[in-house]
């Protein structure tokens, strides 16, 4: 008895081990090249979910990866929906473009075309991603863009997403700036600063503003 459930265990790992190895394999050939890692890191990362335009297919919309990572397509018209009362955004036809209140922001293109980050460092990409700033020091980086989610990662990982970056198809295909007025991106600039200080260094937000005083009572009139 004790024999048989010890070769049905055996089995049963026999089967786990083979269903895992794939993913071993894989992931050890990450370990070994950084592009192979970015490649990972990009999947998990769900950097196609906002910078690869989507397209309807039978089972439901899906990132077009014929344009991998080339984000929000040139000349496509803005969304032409409004915005309701309760809304914070709506999108366009293939989720690459958010109309907000303050503005429209766009998806930008992150293949090594000279449209896209062609002609950008390792070193502007990792600070872009750690600061919230356009090549690290220029305008600030606008939602829905999570820049702090990935600014806290170690270096080796943005490395490798950079790695990766520079090995996909170069695609020609010159993003809009976002259409916002200059003293909201002043404000993010500001927002971004702190989002930094809180999210990758941890530290404590700022305490909410003071409540305003409540109203002095107003006195009993005097009786006569
Ligand atoms: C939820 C949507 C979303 C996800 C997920 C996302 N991005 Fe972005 N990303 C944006 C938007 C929108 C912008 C444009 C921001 C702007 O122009 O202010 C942007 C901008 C950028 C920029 C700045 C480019 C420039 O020209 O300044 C880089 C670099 C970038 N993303 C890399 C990535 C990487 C790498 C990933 C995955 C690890 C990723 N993004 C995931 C939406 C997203």
């Amino acid at each position: 008895m004790i024999r048989r459930m010890t070769m049905s265990l055996c089995a049963v790992s026999a089967v786990l081990l083979l269903a895992v190895a794939p993913v071993a394999a894989k992931s050890k050939a990450a370990k070994e090249d950084p592009a192979k890692r970015g490649e990972y890191l990009v999947m998990v990362g769900g950097c196609n979910d906002c910078h690869t335009p989507f397209k309807m297919t039978p089972i439901g919309p899906l990132p077009d990866m014929e344009r991998m990572l080339s984000g929000h397509p040139e000349g496509q018209p803005d969304p032409s929906g409004t915005l309701g009362k309760i809304d914070l955004t709506t999108t366009g036809p293939d989720l690459t473009a958010w109309k907000f209140p303050f503005g429209i922001n766009y998806t930008r293109n992150l293949t090594p075309d000279k449209t896209g980050l062609g002609e950008w460092t390792e070193a502007q990409f990792i600070k872009t991603l750690r600061t919230g700033r356009h090549q690290g020091e220029g305008r600030a980086l606008l939602p829905p863009m999570p820049w702090y989610n990935y600014g806290g990662m170690p270096d080796d990982d943005l490395k490798a997403i950079w790695a990766y970056l520079r090995t996909i198809k170069p695609i020609k295909n010159t993003v809009p700036d976002p259409k916002v007025p200059p003293p909201v991106l002043d404000q993010f600039l500001k927002n971004n600063a702190a989002i930094v200080d809180i999210v990758i260094n941890h530290k404590a937000p700022p305490a909410p503003p003071a409540a305003a005083p409540a109203p002095a009572a107003t006195p009993a009139p005097a009786k006569k």
